[in-house]
């Protein structure tokens, strides 16, 4: 059975004292004792001090982004290397926001989800539609494209150590989340893709959802066959929300 996975996506929000006590709500909270994963992944600035705050926690943390190269003349750019160094377990990959603001390619992508891998960081490879796409059926084909580049350019087996968060780009920070029928039959389409490749890939591998996931919403979401979690942005900032949306995880 594939454990539940709760990966809060912190953006470019808070500071010293306000992660502290966000950390401080989440990391003592009896969510820490059940079989599920919980991931935290502040602005990479904060990576020390969430790695000290969570030392004796079960919580792990990750960035959000990473350059595809090992080092050298990048400026403003942070290795894979570096991310492992400090103990990071997982990187988020190809987010919606970075693919529209800093036009990252699905090539970019899976250069960094080869590097992300080879650091033994797992990869968090984000994929989804925009409305435009969904209201012209595109839905899976876009989805289908941002997969199929990254497998044919890293890989079938690196997969083994990857999740994919479908967060479909109208759903984003906009209240407006996917039904969860409407997840579930993206969450189904992208494992039967995986399958054509590898049929352990498929059923081992975590896939959740990411969009205007809330304390109230992600229970029904956990209640598909194929959600196994979450990625969620506004709601992970408000320690007692994310502590509901882990609980509504475990079981599931
Ligand atoms: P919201 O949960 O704020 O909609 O953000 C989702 C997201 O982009 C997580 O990566």
């Amino acid at each position: 059975m594939r454990q539940s996975l709760i990966i809060g996506n912190w953006k470019m929000n808070g500071n010293l004292a306000e992660n502290e006590k966000l950390l401080n709500i989440i990391s003592v909270s009896p969510i820490l004792y059940e079989d599920i994963d919980v991931v935290v992944c502040p602005p990479s600035i904060y990576i020390t001090h969430v790695r000290q705050q969570l030392a004796a926690s079960k919580i792990k943390y990750g960035a959000q982004n990473v350059s595809a190269y090992k080092n050298g003349a990048y400026t403003g750019e942070i290795s894979t290397t570096m991310l492992a160094d400090l103990g990071c377990s997982y990187v988020l990959l190809g987010h919606s926001e970075r693919r529209s603001l800093n036009h990252e390619s699905d090539g970019q992508i899976a250069d960094k989800f080869a590097a992300a891998v080879q650091a033994n960081l797992t990869a968090v490879l984000c994929v989804g539609e925009t409305l435009a796409q969904r209201q012209a059926d595109e839905t899976f084909l876009v989805i289908a494209q941002q997969i199929q580049k990254v497998v044919e350019q890293v890989g079938i087996q690196a997969f083994k150590q990857a999740v994919i968060a479908y967060e479909p780009i109208w759903a984003i920070g906009t209240g407006e989340t996917a039904s969860p029928e409407q997840a579930q039959e993206v969450h189904q389409q992208i494992r039967q893709q995986l399958a054509k490749y590898d049929e352990n890939i498929a059923r081992s591998i975590q896939i959740i959802y990411g969009g205007s996931v809330n304390e109230n919403n992600a229970k029904a979401l956990f209640l598909q066959a194929d959600i196994d979690g979450a990625l969620v942005g506004g709601a992970s900032l408000k320690g007692e929300h994310f502590i509901t949306i882990c609980q509504a995880s475990i079981n599931h």
